[in-house]
């Protein structure tokens, strides 16, 4: 049998640099409402949102992630040609093959990177930031860039209740690179597809297409709803005591935007001291699935919320249903 090299890479693995980017289109509730017999009272006391993003034809899934990714490179005063692995975490590139990172790693001019997508929902982006800690830390890439980027717009049915006035679009990006000191933590994560028809395809494609439709997602909001203000709490504590962090520690709390609510529930439950400062990009961007974390760190730390080297925790969760939590040092 021949001895085969083991693998090596570096210590530890950290974000360098963070982008985002916010489809031009502003929806408020006022011009949803109509369709779903609601109201901007009752979407903003149980969401929390008061408008969201929906993209224009022009900025498609590769013209906002390309654009968020080149915002993280510059952040990170990364070159393209560093990057060896490009990540797309998405549930709304309609395309079912080849995946997008492909293209999106072509035109930010990486050396032929590897790239592939990551179907798991909301969790995806922290599916991303995981696997590309590994990685690095593995031998397999030097620099990883990893995007959650969704045009959710596309896949929902303006006239259905449940969803209409939750989903929304638009991208972000963190590259990942070797660190000397740990930067992200230990992923906690997992699935239950038990409860996979929760939040789901309403049909295939073959059925949606031949009644001139999309593939429209369905979602069982209120069982969601409980199991995230619950269960979650318990993934974003674990995650902090894998990463031998405590919530006097935590400066910042970044979960998944799905409902404004949930980011509450979530912060009382984990009895998050109140220095901690909490996300709440959810209001005027609505849920944008893989993008939320990026996109609400990238806010917080352009409002000052967030610095560089603070202690950050994601939690995120979806369809599958699929989580993942993990601490990470702000880029
Ligand atoms: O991102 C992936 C994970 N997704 C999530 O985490 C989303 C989790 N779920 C949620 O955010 C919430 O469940 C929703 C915001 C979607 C719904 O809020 P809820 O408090 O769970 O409402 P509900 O579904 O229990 O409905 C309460 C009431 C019902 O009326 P009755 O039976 O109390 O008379 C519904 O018929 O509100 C009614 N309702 C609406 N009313 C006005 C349901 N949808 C609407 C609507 N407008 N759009």
């Amino acid at each position: 049998m021949a001895g085969l090299l083991a693998p090596s890479g570096a210590a530890h693995a950290r974000l360098l640099g963070l982008g985002a980017y916010r489809p031009s289109r502003v929806v408020p509730n006022s011009e949803i409402v109509d369709a779903i017999d609601s109201s901007d009272e009752w979407i903003r006391t149980r969401s929390g949102i008061t408008e969201r993003r929906w993209a224009t034809p022009e900025e498609t899934v590769q013209v906002m992630s390309v654009a968020a990714a080149r915002d993280a490179l510059a952040d990170a005063g990364v070159d393209a040609h560093q990057i060896d692995c490009v990540i797309v975490a998405t549930v709304s590139h309609l395309s079912q093959t080849p995946a997008i990172a492909t293209t999106i790693a072509h035109e930010l001019g990486t050396e032929q990177a590897a790239a592939f997508d990551i179907s798991a929902a909301c969790a995806g982006f922290c599916h991303g930031v995981a696997m590309a800690s590994d990685l690095i830390r593995g031998g397999s890439a030097g620099h990883v860039l990893v995007i959650g980027v969704e045009r959710l717009s596309d896949i929902t049915d303006r006239a259905d209740r449940g969803t209409a006035f939750i989903f929304a679009d638009g991208a972000g990006a963190v590259v990942v690179g070797p660190s000397d000191e740990p930067g992200i933590g230990p992923v906690v994560w997992g699935s239950d597809g038990e409860r996979a028809d929760l939040i789901t395809q309403r049909e295939m494609w073959p059925e949606a297409l031949a009644r001139g439709e999309m593939p429209h997602l369905t979602m069982q909001g209120n069982p969601v709803f409980r199991w995230a203000s619950f269960a979650m709490a318990k993934i974003g504590l674990e995650a902090l005591d894998r990463a031998g962090v405590t919530v006097d520690e935590l400066d910042c709390f970044v979960p998944h935007q799905a409902n404004m609510r949930i980011v509450d529930a979530l912060a009382r439950s984990m009895k998050l001291p109140e220095h901690v400062r909490i996300a709440r990009d959810i209001a005027d961007m609505g849920n944008t699935s893989a993008a939320s974390i990026p996109l609400a760190l990238e806010r917080m730390k352009r409002e000052g919320e967030a610095k560089s080297g603070d202690t950050a925790l994601f939690i995120a969760f979806g369809a599958g249903l699929t989580y993942a939590a993990q601490v990470v040092i702000v880029p």
